[in-house]
Parts: structure tokens; sequence; C-alpha cells
């Protein structure tokens, strides 16, 4: 394997990140509950300086939560281009590959997120303004296959799992969003036809998915029909997708007293959906799972009860299909989730998404995943 950073993998060869003092998770835990069914349970994690207040494998408590629960780690944010792709002749890997060595020496499978996030939102400033010159599809072409050669040859086997594509539907409209990149290519399924081939060259090992937030909520109809429109695309052309990756961001949103009552009526075309998505041969994922608590009451009781019901219902759905693989949570507790900054509660109360609270304490959310994972199909195994 070429050059990942020595000083990484010494410091996590040595321990140096050691586990603390969190409260055992009670038994048995998620992973061991999700291995019984053969599939893997885990949890986004983020770089940080040792001893960090932060959702990072440098701080202790945190890092014992994730020894206990999880089998399979995801970073956050620290393998997307804005952390490793400063310019377009430039790599940074200095943070990820603290990560993925302190992932390994723990013996944590890792999935790459993402290879190309295809949402001009979070392109690096340089992408959305570069020159592409005079043959802009051969140029943009060549940053994308830089881009994910580069990252697949550093990781190798390490990286069994890669969100090739990102967020590539307009959850209005269910068109391909535009981008700098589908500009320079003529079109933005050129680009991703060009990812996904580009990855299954660099990475044969690898499961690649196309990764998104279609949910099963009200008002993503024309998001659902956007996937699966994509996702039969790139049947025709024969390219070369895997799996959906579910992000399953559920959330309760308007006012709600019966999150079960709630599900029901969301199950039937929820189902249908999967059902489309499966019939055309591909596997699942659950990659980024939490639950956005806006809906609910703030008061703890009934705000913790409504998420795990909700989650609990949602789960056992998904878990009804032996094409599931993993099921990925983002963030173990509440205290470092994104929930909080990104979609605050209208009242200002911290949200509440996360399996463990603030104290590293399971919530009802970890009963309902535990309850879930434990009553599942097992997994057809791919071939
Ligand atoms: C989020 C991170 O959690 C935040 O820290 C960051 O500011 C923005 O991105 N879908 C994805 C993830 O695919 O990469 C996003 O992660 C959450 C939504």
């Amino acid at each position: 394997m070429p050059t990942i950073d020595r000083r990484a993998l010494l410091a996590a060869g040595l321990g140096l990140f050691a586990a603390g003092t969190a409260t055992a998770a009670p038994s048995p835990t998620l992973k061991q509950a999700a291995a019984s069914k053969g599939r893997r349970f885990g949890s986004a994690f983020a770089f940080g300086t040792r001893g960090a207040d932060a959702g990072t494998f440098a701080n202790p408590d945190y890092a014992a939560l994730l020894r206990r629960e999880c089998a399979v780690l995801v970073p956050e944010n620290e393998m997307k281009w804005q952390a490793i792709r400063p310019a377009a002749d430039r790599f940074d890997f200095a943070r990820f590959d603290a990560m993925v060595a302190w992932a390994h020496v723990n013996g944590f499978a890792i999935r790459g997120h993402t290879l190309f996030w295809a949402y001009s939102r979070w392109f690096p400033e340089w992408l959305t303004t570069h020159d592409f010159g005079h043959r802009p599809a051969i140029a943009a072409a060549a940053i994308l296959t830089d881009h994910i050669d580069t990252v697949t040859a550093r990781y190798g086997q390490r990286i069994d799992s890669y969100d090739v594509v990102n967020e590539a539907v307009d959850p209005d409209t269910g068109q391909l969003r535009q981008t700098a990149l589908s500009h320079a290519m003529g079109g933005t399924e050129p680009v991703l036809d060009h990812a996904f081939r580009t990855a299954r060259a660099a990475a044969p090992h690898a499961e690649l998915v196309y990764n998104d937030y279609m949910s099963w909520e009200d008002r993503n109809q024309h998001h659902r029909a956007g996937v699966l429109t994509l996702l039969e695309g790139f049947r025709k052309r024969g390219v070369p997708v895997d799996t959906l990756g579910v992000q399953s961001h559920i959330g309760l949103f308007a006012p709600t007293t019966d999150a079960g009552a709630l599900a029901r009526r969301l199950e039937p075309g929820w189902r249908e959906f999967l059902d489309a998505v499966v019939a055309m041969g591909y596997r699942l994922l659950v990659t980024e799972l939490d639950v956005r608590d806006k809906g609910l009451p703030v008061a703890i009781g009934p705000r913790d009860r409504g998420v795990a019901d909700f989650a609990r219902a949602y789960l056992d759905i998904m878990l009804s299909y032996p094409a599931l693989g993993d099921v990925i949570a983002w963030g173990m507790s509440d205290r470092y989730s994104w929930l909080r900054t990104f979609e605050p509660r209208p009242d200002g109360a911290p949200a509440r998404g996360c399996a463990y609270d603030n104290a590293f304490r399971p919530k009802p959310l970890r009963s309902a995943m535990l309850g879930a994972l434990t009553n599942a199909a097992s997994r057809r195994r791919p071939r």
C-alpha cells in the first residue's frame, strides 16, 4: 500500500488514542445483533486531536462507544473533496489517514464517503470556478478520474465499500443536479457513469454505492421517482452500481403524538419504492441513520419514545429485506450530532436523534435499533 501518513499509523498503533471510561454498553451490543443476521452495524466518526470533546476516535469516551457497538466506521466529513482535495493538483490526506489507521488497528471495516458529492453546494470553491480549458469534457473527466484513482489506490483493501456518488437527484424536481462538472462534460449522466466505471476499475474488490436521502416521509415523491429513474438508467447503460445507500435521516416534522400511526401510514409507499429498487437487482444499505425530532414534544420522555417508535417501525421495514446489508448511524451520541446545528428545533431544544444521549447513556432509540436488528431477516450474501 502507498504512503499512509507514518505518524498517524504510529500513533494509532501505540494506542495513544486508547479506550476511555464510558459506561459499558448493554449486552448484546448492536454489532453483535447485526452480526447474528449477517450484517454490520456501524457509525460515522470524525477526526479530532487527542482528548477533543467531539465525535472522534481521539475522544476516549466516544472511542469506547465505537469499539463496543460498531463493526464498521464511516468518516463524517474527512473523505469529502472539501477535506482531501484543496486544489485540482493537490490532495491532503493527513486527517483521513489518521482515522483509517486507527480504525484499521482497532479492527473496524471502513466505508468510504464519498468519492463524488454531486451537489454544487458541497463542492470546494476551486472546483466551481475551475477553468476547464479548450477541451472541458476531457479536463473534467481527468479531475474526477484522478480523484477516484488516488483515493482508492491509497486505501486499497482497507475500504471495502464506497459511496461513489452522493445526492445527484434534486428532491424538488426529481431531475439530476447540474454542476460545474456536468456543464463541462455535457450532462450529469456522463459524470456519474464515469465515476462508477472509474471506481469499478480502480477498486474491483469494493461495493459501489449510489447514496441519497430520498426518504419515506411525505413530499419525497419527486425525489424517489428521480432516484428510480437514475437507477434504471444505470442498468440500461450497464453502469457498475451494486447498491442503493438509503441515508435514512428520517424525521417527524409536523406535530406528532403517535409516531407508530404515522409510520404505518408511510409504510406502503416506502415498500413500493424499496421493492422497485430490489427488483432491479440492487442491494440496500442504511448509510446515515438518525431521527429528526422537530414535530415531537420537547419533554424528553415522549420525545425519546416517539423517536424510538418511529425508528423501530422504519428499521423493521428496512430489515425485512434480505438485500439489506450494513446499518450505519450518523453518529452515536446526541452530543455531537450534526442535527443540533444543521436543523435546530424551533424551540431551540437540542435534537435527540441518536442512540446515546449527551452523557453517553443509551436511549430508547438504542433499544429500538437492537430490537429491529435482532428480529431482522437474515442478510442474503452478495454473489
Ligand atoms: C454532513 C455532516 O454531518 C456535517 O458535519 C457537515 O457539515 C455537512 O455534511 N448527507 C450526507 C452527509 O451525505 O455527508 C452529510 O453529512 C449529511 C447529509
